[in-house]
């Protein structure tokens, strides 16, 4: 839908303005009494006092206003939910046993096999209402659990129409090496070989994912499995994501480093060493810390990495099995309260530094020359977002200077069709 987002807008009355600033890294800005200008889609005005004329006008009465989320990691496309598998774990079954045993992934893999493409679609655009109303407008989402030919391209297929149909932009991961398919059992190799890097090929030549991503995890895909598929991707022209050190450590922060991906996700169990070389290779790490809690596993060390120099984003890692969590703005809760990161931060790592890590330097601040994306707060400051989880404090969301999603309004969600 990127066309339809080319709007004029002049957005005044912002009682307080909170953005990612112009110094990069952990910088922000914050603007009181405030108005944004945006014409033909792009900010190109920020200001405080009286804000000049438009045509057309939004006036927030006081509301706090923030650059709209990105969420950068996600597994929204997907066959059924897996609700017993959540009780079981509640009775202390462990995630990586169920998989192991031909459950977990592998369940999501037989239900999208048996999902139509239309179904699919239908839940997609749903689950994008609902980031929507969370205040995202960009969001990462990966294939993963077709694990053959037809099914990957199914769903990617899926997240291609979707982009087409909904205000909230996707951008598309290939994640053929989630697990081992059932038909492919004991041969990772053999898998790898014959669906994984053919399908890199034909993704990359026919555009339907932007990435390559690897679950590298014992048990799952070795180091050196990974390493076979991201060198696979550079050479197809494609960057790559990596599952790294999500359980246990077992070297895949080092190894996204070394290939040079464009970020490393999950981080819970990954060494002080390798975290340090995620820096050096300038790789962004994505913390997902929804999946620490709902695995009741030790967060990632965010405060560490941040005061390391690293570039913290974070993502939701919305998916049926280890994260149902949808919403972006719990997620900063949980950032907040149990990883120790400011309001600034995680405003920034939900913006800029989740945009950057899908290439995407267009957005992520509201300043001058980037795209037009807010987010309008039923509150008066962004600390709201984080101090009150569960609130819906989301009114507004503005792409491109056009209102997508209005809380109060008829249909408040805007779709193309
Ligand atoms: O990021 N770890 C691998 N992938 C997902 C889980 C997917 C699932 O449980 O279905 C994750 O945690
Ligand atoms: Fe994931």
């Amino acid at each position: 839908m990127t066309d339809a987002f080319t709007g004029d807008l002049v957005v005044c009355g912002i009682g307080e303005l909170t953005t990612p600033g112009p110094g990069g890294g952990w910088d922000t800005r914050t603007y009181r009494n405030a108005y944004v200008v945006i014409e033909g889609g792009t900010v190109t005005e920020v200001g405080e006092g009286s804000p000049p004329d438009g045509d057309r006008v939004l006036d927030v009465d006081g509301r706090a206003v923030v650059p709209a989320f990105c969420d950068p990691h996600t597994h929204a496309v997907f066959g059924d939910w897996r609700a017993r598998e959540f009780a079981l774990r509640l009775r202390g079954a462990d995630y990586k046993e169920i998989l192991t045993e031909g459950g977990g992934i592998l369940e999501t893999v037989s239900a999208t096999r048996a999902s139509e493409e239309e179904e699919l679609l239908d839940e997609l655009l749903r689950h994008l209402d609902v980031m929507l109303s969370c205040g995202v407008l960009t969001c990462e989402v990966k294939s993963g659990y077709g694990l053959d030919r037809a099914n990957e391209i199914k769903m990617l297929r899926v997240i291609s129409r979707a982009n087409s149909e909904h205000p909230v932009e996707v951008v598309p991961t290939f994640l053929g090496a989630h697990a081992v398919p059932p038909e492919w059992r004991g041969d990772p190799d053999g898998y790898i070989e014959n669906v994984v890097l053919p399908l890199i090929d034909e993704v990359a030549g026919s555009g339907l994912a932007e990435f390559v991503d690897v679950f590298c995890e014992p048990g799952v895909f070795t180091v050196q499995q990974s390493r076979v598929v991201l060198e696979a991707a550079r050479e197809a022209g494609l960057d790559g994501r990596i599952h790294a050190d999500e359980m246990e450590a077992a070297g895949g922060t080092q190894l996204a480093a070394d290939v040079g991906c464009a970020s490393a996700e999950h981080l819970l169990a990954a060494p002080e060493d390798e975290l340090r070389s995620l820096r050096e290779a300038g790789v962004t790490p994505v913390l997902l810390p929804g999946t620490a809690f709902m695995l009741q596993k030790p967060y990632a060390r965010a405060r560490w990495m941040i005061d390391e120099g690293l570039d913290v984003a974070l993502g939701t890692d919305f998916n049926p099995g280890s994260c149902p969590i949808i919403d972006i703005k719990l997620i900063m809760s949980l950032a907040a309260i149990q990883m120790s990161m400011t309001p600034a931060e995680v405003m920034v790592a939900v913006t800029r530094n989740a945009a950057q890590s899908l290439n995407r330097d267009d957005r992520g601040a509201i300043a001058p020359g980037l795209c037009g994306d807010l987010v309008v707060l039923d509150a008066p400051d962004h600390v709201h977002l984080i101090y009150r989880p569960g609130a819906p404090l989301v009114r507004q969301v503005i792409r491109g200077g056009v209102l997508v999603y209005d809380r109060y309004a008829d249909g408040c969600i805007m779709r193309s069709v």
